[in-house]
C-alpha cells in the first residue's frame, strides 16, 4: 500500500496539482522550467532518492518504481504527471500510459533535434547516463534527426551522485567533467546535449571548464511547454490567478532534499516529507 498525500477533495480537476518525479534531485531542473512557465499551478514533486541512481538498474525495477511513484502522485490526485527522468522515460512510460490511460503523462526526450539544428561545427556531444544512451528511444532519435551531423555520446558515471550530494564545484567533480567533456571538445563539438535532468545543475561548471562558447541544450523548457499545451488542450490549466504552492516528497533523506532546495528553489517556505512503503513493491530481482 502506498501512503497518500493530502486529498484536496473539494477541488475541480483543473485545480489539482501537477505531479513530477525523478530518481532524485535532477527533476528539480525540470520543475524550475515548469514553475517559470506555469507560476499558478500547484506542483507535487516526488524524488526516489532512496533508489538513486536509476542508471545501472534493471528496466523492470525502474518500471516498478515508476509505477509506485505515479500511484503515490495519482492518489493526491494529480491532473498530469511529468516523468522528469530519462531512464524512467525509456523503461516505464509506455507501461505508465497503459495503466493511467486518461492521465496526461509527459516524458523527457534527449534534445537531439534542437541540438542538430543548433550546431555550426556539425558535431554534437551527448552527456547522459549509460542507460539513456543505450536505450532504443535514444538511438531512434539519433537515426531520425542526426542527418549528416556527427553525434558523439559520452556516458557519465558519477555525475548524478555528485549532484545528489550537492557537489556542483569540487575538484573531484571538475576531474570527472573534464574527463567526459574533453573528447567531445577535441572532436569539435560546439553543442552539448545535457541528456540527464541532473546535469543542468552543472551548466555553469561545464561552461567554465570548456573555456569556450558552447551551446548546452536540455529538455526542461520544452517539457514545460508540452505540459502547458496538453493541459490547455484538455481544459486543465489552473484557473488560479496567484502563484501556487509546491509540495516535495522523497523516499530518501529529507534533510538532503531540504538543503538542495534551499539553494535551487526560489519559493519559501519549502516543506519536504518522507514517502514510506514503496520499497515493498519494487525489490531488485
Ligand atoms: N535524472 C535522471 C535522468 O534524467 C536519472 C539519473 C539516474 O538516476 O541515473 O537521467
Amino acid at each position: 500500500m502506498i501512503e497518500t498525500t493530502d486529498a484536496p477533495s473539494s477541488l475541480t480537476p483543473a485545480q489539482y496539482p501537477i505531479g513530477v518525479f525523478d530518481s532524485g534531485m535532477g527533476g528539480l531542473s525540470v520543475m524550475q522550467d515548469i514553475r517559470a512557465l506555469l507560476p499558478n499551478e500547484s506542483l507535487i514533486y516526488a524524488a526516489d532518492a532512496g533508489s538513486v541512481p536509476y542508471g545501472g538498474r534493471s528496466a523492470s525495477l525502474i518500471r516498478d518504481r515508476s509505477r509506485a511513484l505515479v500511484e503515490f502522485l495519482a492518489a493526491t490526485p494529480v491532473k498530469a504527471v511529468v516523468v522528469a527522468c530519462n531512464p524512467a522515460t525509456a523503461a516505464a512510460v509506455p507501461d505508465l500510459r497503459r495503466h493511467w490511460p486518461s492521465l496526461p503523462i509527459i516524458a523527457m526526450e534527449p534534445a537531439v533535434k534542437p541540438a542538430v539544428a543548433a550546431t555550426r561545427s556539425g558535431v554534437v556531444g551527448v552527456l547522459a547516463t549509460e542507460g539513456t544512451l543505450g536505450s532504443d528511444r535514444f538511438s531512434g532519435l539519433v537515426s531520425q534527426y542526426a542527418g549528416s551531423v556527427r553525434v558523439l555520446t559520452r556516458p557519465c558515471p558519477g555525475l548524478v551522485e555528485r549532484v545528489e550530494q550537492g557537489d556542483l564545484d569540487s575538484p573531484a567533480l571538475d576531474r570527472l567533467l573534464t574527463r567526459y567533456l574533453q573528447p567531445l571538445l577535441e572532436a569539435g563539438a560546439d553543442t552539448i546535449i545535457l541528456g540527464c535532468t541532473h546535469y543542468p545543475f552543472l551548466r555553469e561548471r561545464i561552461l567554465l571548464l570548456a573555456g569556450r562558447p558552447l551551446h548546452l541544450i536540455d529538455t526542461g523548457a520544452a517539457v514545460a511547454r508540452e505540459l502547458r499545451r496538453r493541459l490547455g488542450a484538455s481544459a486543465l490549466l489552473s484557473p488560479a490567478s496567484a502563484p501556487a504552492a509546491t509540495a516535495f516528497w522523497t523516499t530518501g533523506d529529507v534533510a538532503a532534499l531540504e538543503r538542495f532546495l534551499a539553494r535551487h528553489w526560489q519559493e519559501t517556505p519549502v516543506r519536504v516529507r518522507a514517502i514510506g512503503n514503496i520499497e515493498k513493491t519494487t525489490q531488485e530481482t
